[in-house]
C-alpha cells in the first residue's frame, strides 16, 4: 500500500508572489501538477495533498483529479507540522507513506520508483532521496556513513561551518512506514532557528534510515524563488526540446525557442527561431512554424507554413499558408490549401478548402465556402455596437478590394463584390454586386480657379524647369 503527501500549504514567501508557490507555471503545468504527475506511474493507493496559504486556489486547480483529498494546515509551522496534519486522516493506515515537496517539481517517476523498491527492499524505517550538489547552499545536509545508513538531517540555517561542508542534501523526498513515522511525530519539537517543526527532526528517532543518491541532481531541484523557477524551466524546456529532436522534429536556434509539454509535434516539422508553441498545440507533420510566431492551444495541418503569425485557440488545415503577420484567434477553422496573408485576422470564421485571403482584411463571425477570393482589404462588420452578426459567403465567390460585408448577410456561391463596395443586402448566386457612389469626373477643373482652358496640356513635373 502507498499513499502519497504532498506539502503545498506554504506562502512561498521568497517568490514575492500572490500565487502560492506550488502554482507557479513551469512549460504550462502548475509545480503541483507536474509533481503528482511524477507519482502518478505508482499504484498509489492514496493521494493526500496537504494545502493552507490560499488553500482554495490550489484545490480548485486540482478539481478535475477526484481521487485527491486535501488536508488542511491552518498556520504553517514547518514541514513536520504539515505532516501531522496526516495524523487523522491516516489513522488506521499501515501501509508506506511517500511524501513529496510541492516545489520540487522535475522529478521523474523512475527515480519515485527506484526510492519505493529500495525501502522495500531493505525494510527501512525511512528512505530518503539525496544528491551530492557542488553547491548545496540552501538544502538540509544529510550525514550518514558508508553505506548510506542516514544518522540526521540537518537544515543549512542550523549547520555549524564545518556541517555546512557536507554536500549531500535532501531532496525533500521521503518514503516512511507510516506506523513507525505516526508513533513519533506528535514529539516533533521546534528547538531551531526558524522555530518550525521540521519533518527532518524524525530522522534521528527512526532506524533503519537509508538515502539514495539521485544519478541526475537535476531532478530533485527545488524552488523558493524565482530564480530558481527560472531555472527549473530552462531544464524542463530542455528536456521537451530534446525529446522532440529526438523524435524527428527540426529545431532552429532551440534556445530561442519555447514549447510545452503539453505540445505534440509530428515528423518532419521544422520549428524556427523565436517561435512558442503552448498548451494543447498540435503541430502536424511537416509544418514549418515561425520564425517569430506563438501558437497556443491550436492545430496546425501537415505541411502548413506559419510565418510571423499567432494562432489562438483555433485550427489550420493542411497545406495552408499562413503569415507573414495573421492572427488567427477564437475558434477560427481553415480547411485545406488556404492562405491567410499578411495583416488578416480570422475571428470565429470557419474557411473551406482552398480559400485566399491574402492581404489586410477581417473576418469575424464567418463562414466561407471552398475556392473563395477574399480581395485585399475585405471586412465583415459584425457588430452592431450590441450583438455579433454573421457572414455567410458561398463557393468560388469573390470579394474586391476594400469590401464592407455588413452582418448579417448572405453572399451566394460564383458571386463577386464589386471593389470598394458595402453590402448590406444579400447577394444571391451568380451575380455581381455593387454598392458604391458612382464616380464623378468634372473636366477642366483645377484647384484655386473655377474652370481651365481644356485645351491646356497638363505639365510634366519632372521636365518642368524653374524660371
Ligand atoms: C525542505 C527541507 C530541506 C530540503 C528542502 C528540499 C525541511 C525542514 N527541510 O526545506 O531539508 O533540503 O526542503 O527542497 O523539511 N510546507 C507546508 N507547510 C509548512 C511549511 C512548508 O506545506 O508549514 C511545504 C511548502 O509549501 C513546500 C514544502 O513544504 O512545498 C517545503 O517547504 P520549504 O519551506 O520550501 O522547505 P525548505 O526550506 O526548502
Ligand atoms: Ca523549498
Amino acid at each position: 500500500m502507498v499513499a502519497v503527501a504532498i506539502l503545498a500549504a506554504g506562502k512561498g514567501t521568497r517568490m514575492k508572489s500572490d500565487l502560492p508557490k506550488v502554482l507557479h507555471d513551469l512549460g504550462g503545468k502548475s509545480a503541483i501538477a507536474r509533481v503528482i504527475e511524477s507519482a502518478a506511474g505508482l499504484s498509489v493507493d492514496r493521494w493526500l495533498v496537504i494545502v493552507g496559504h490560499r488553500g482554495d486556489w490550489v484545490r480548485s486547480s486540482l478539481a478535475d483529479l477526484p481521487l485527491v483529498e486535501f488536508v488542511e494546515q491552518t498556520e504553517q509551522r514547518g514541514t513536520g507540522h504539515a505532516v501531522q496534519q496526516l495524523l487523522p486522516h491516516l489513522a488506521d493506515y499501515e501501509g508506506d507513506l511517500l511524501v513529496l515537496n510541492g516545489d520540487v517539481p522535475l522529478l521523474r517517476s523512475s527515480t519515485l520508483e527506484a526510492l519505493l523498491a529500495t525501502h522495500r527492499k531493505h525494510q527501512n524505517a525511512a528512505t530518503i532521496l539525496t544528491a551530492q550538489l557542488p553547491d548545496p547552499k540552501g538544502y538540509g545536509r544529510v550525514f550518514c556513513d558508508q553505506n548510506l545508513l542516514v544518522q540526521e538531517i540537518v537544515e543549512d540555517r542550523d549547520c555549524n561551518p564545518q556541517q555546512r561542508q557536507n554536500q549531500r542534501i535532501n531532496a525533500g523526498i521521503y518514503c516512511f512506514r507510516w506506523p513507525a513515522l505516526a508513533a513519533i511525530l506528535p514529539q516533533l519539537k521546534n528547538d531551531n532557528s526558524q522555530g518550525e517543526y521540521y519533518l527532518t527532526d524524525v530522522i534521528r528517532d527512526l532506524q533503519p534510515v537509508m538515502a539514495i543518491d539521485v544519478a541526475d541532481p537535476e531532478e530533485i531541484w527545488g524552488f523558493n524563488d524565482r530564480l530558481q523557477l527560472a531555472a527549473a524551466c530552462t531544464v524542463l524546456q530542455r528536456r521537451t526540446k530534446e525529446h522532440w529532436l529526438r523524435s524527428g522534429v527540426t529545431l532552429i536556434d532551440p534556445n530561442s525557442i519555447t514549447i510545452d509539454e503539453t505540445v505534440t509535434i509530428g515528423p518532419d516539422v521544422t520549428i524556427e527561431p523565436q517561435t512558442h508553441l503552448r498548451g494543447q498545440t498540435t503541430i502536424g507533420a511537416g509544418a514549418r512554424i515561425g520564425p517569430g510566431s506563438l501558437i497556443e492551444n491550436a492545430t496546425i495541418g501537415a505541411g502548413s507554413t506559419v510565418l510571423y503569425s499567432v494562432v489562438v485557440d483555433s485550427a489550420i488545415g493542411p497545406q495552408n499558408q499562413v503569415g507573414p503577420f495573421a492572427h488567427v484567434r477564437g475558434h477560427a477553422e481553415t480547411g485545406a490549401d488556404c492562405r491567410l496573408g499578411n495583416f488578416v485576422e480570422l475571428k470565429k470564421a470557419q474557411l473551406g478548402n482552398s480559400t485566399k485571403v491574402s492581404h489586410l482584411s477581417y473576418l469575424g463571425d464567418a463562414t466561407l465556402g471552398n475556392q473563395v477570393n477574399v480581395g485585399a482589404g475585405t471586412i465583415t462588420a459584425n457588430y452592431d455596437g450590441v450583438n455579433k452578426h454573421h457572414t455567410t459567403i458561398g463557393d468560388r465567390s469573390k470579394t474586391g478590394a476594400n469590401s464592407v460585408l455588413v452582418a448579417p448577410i448572405t453572399v451566394g456561391c460564383d458571386a463577386t463584390i464589386a471593389a470598394g463596395s458595402t453590402i448590406t443586402e444579400d447577394v444571391p448566386d451568380d451575380t455581381l454586386a455593387i454598392g458604391r457612389a458612382r464616380q464623378t469626373t468634372k473636366p477642366g477643373w483645377r484647384l484655386g480657379s473655377a474652370t481651365v482652358a481644356i485645351t491646356t496640356p497638363a505639365t510634366d513635373p519632372t521636365t518642368e524647369t524653374t524660371p
